[in-house]
């Protein structure tokens, strides 16, 4: 061991830096030397191979804790790929049954379900959203008569139905809440008699979780999970999903119901809301960019923890990997495992079924 007086001496002959060190050059050597063998903790011991790195691995993403978004179009044998999202297409009903076949083989088995409708379905109060023979709720039936094993996850919010875009009622340009409310619950209650088995409010009107809650307890759908979108913000990260759905806002922003990016402490007082009236799933959204907040509300909750990894953060991965500047599977990969490691137990993934099939 380094007794304290030679180590003042080494110290003061790096000091001096004149003859004296130079002198001294192999005394210091040898003492460093003395010093790296007795080096209680070295880290490094437990990534020396990669059964011991594997062995060590605190966090793993598997393909349980994934959701694959898809978007739905009308149509026979139509698949249409989102130019902003290479690689994702929107898929007319029996498509979508066949790629959902395809996923549970490889092992995913919760889907999010997303309309994408023309202009002639859409109106003020998103009417179509109700329409138990339109295209969505037919095909949520549909999917859960051909796969009753599948998790089918919907979205509660006006914008896919709207001709204004927004995710609640307009008047007079502003988003109205309480009147919202009533809609989104109708919506709910459609959706869990098509089947669904976790409902996706991603509104962010103010109450609606406790709202949804009760309208599905008295239609007896007391079963039926929801996964609140609680810190929802108000994100550029949406721009492809919007291409998708064809749900830009007709006019404005969001944020006037979407958070504030620079908040987090916002997040905690939706999270305790939507704890309070009844969430089952917290989510955090858009993910990367909101790593702390998944930790945040991690830390402080006790369900489960949810994060979208949304379609510009698959955009950005998809966009440099074809420019040849980024390893795109290796970066996926390190941005699920952030996620994870920050708290989130599900993550919902364009990349779920292209992370399937790589671990196959
Ligand atoms: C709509 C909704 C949006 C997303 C999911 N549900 C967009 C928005 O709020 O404008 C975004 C998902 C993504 O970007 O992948 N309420």
């Amino acid at each position: 061991m380094v007794s304290p007086d030679l180590a003042m001496d080494f110290k003061k002959c790096c000091l001096q830096n004149d003859l004296a060190f130079i002198n001294n050059s192999y005394l210091c050597i040898s003492l460093f030397l003395e010093y790296m063998v007795h080096l209680t903790h070295r880290p490094r011991r437990n990534r020396k191979s990669a059964v011991i790195r594997d062995l060590v691995q605190e966090t793993q993403v598997t393909v349980n804790d994934l959701i694959f978004p898809l978007f739905l179009i009308d149509g026979k044998n139509k698949k249409s790929e989102v130019n902003s999202m290479p690689g994702i297409f929107r898929l007319s009903p029996d498509l979508m049954l066949k790629e959902i076949e395809e996923c549970m083989k490889l092992g995913i088995k919760t889907f999010d379900i997303f309309p994408s409708l023309t202009d002639k379905y859409k109106d003020k109060k998103a009417t179509e959203s109700l329409n138990k023979k339109g295209l969505y709720l037919s095909t949520l039936r549909e999917i859960k008569k051909k796969f009753p094993e599948a998790v089918i996850m919907t979205d509660v919010a006006m914008d896919p139905y709207s001709s204004d875009g927004h995710d609640g009622l307009v008047k007079n340009g502003e988003i109205l809440n309480d009147e919202t409310l009533e809609i989104l619950a109708k919506m709910a209650v459609a959706q869990a008699e098509a089947g669904a088995d976790i409902i996706g409010p991603s509104d962010m009107m103010d109450g609606r979780v406790g709202f949804i809650r009760e309208a599905l307890d008295e239609e007896g759908f007391t079963n039926v999970s929801i996964m609140s979108y609680t810190a929802k913000y108000a994100s550029a990260f949406y721009g492809p999903f919007r291409d998708a759905l064809d749900s830009a806002p007709k006019f404005g922003d969001k944020k006037t119901y979407q958070m504030n990016p620079g908040n987090s402490k916002e997040a905690l007082i939706e999270a305790d809301l939507d704890f309070m009236e009844g969430a089952d799933f917290l989510m955090v959204k858009p993910a990367l960019s909101y790593l702390d907040i998944i930790k945040l509300l991690n830390d402080n909750f006790n369900i489960p923890i949810a994060a979208y990894n949304v379609s510009g953060e698959y955009a950005m991965v998809k966009a440099a990997a074809a420019k040849g500047w980024i390893d795109g599977d290796r970066v996926r990969d390190e941005i699920l495992l952030s996620m994870k490691r920050a708290g989130a137990s599900v993550i919902l993934t364009y990349f779920a079924k292209e992370f399937a099939k790589s671990i196959k």
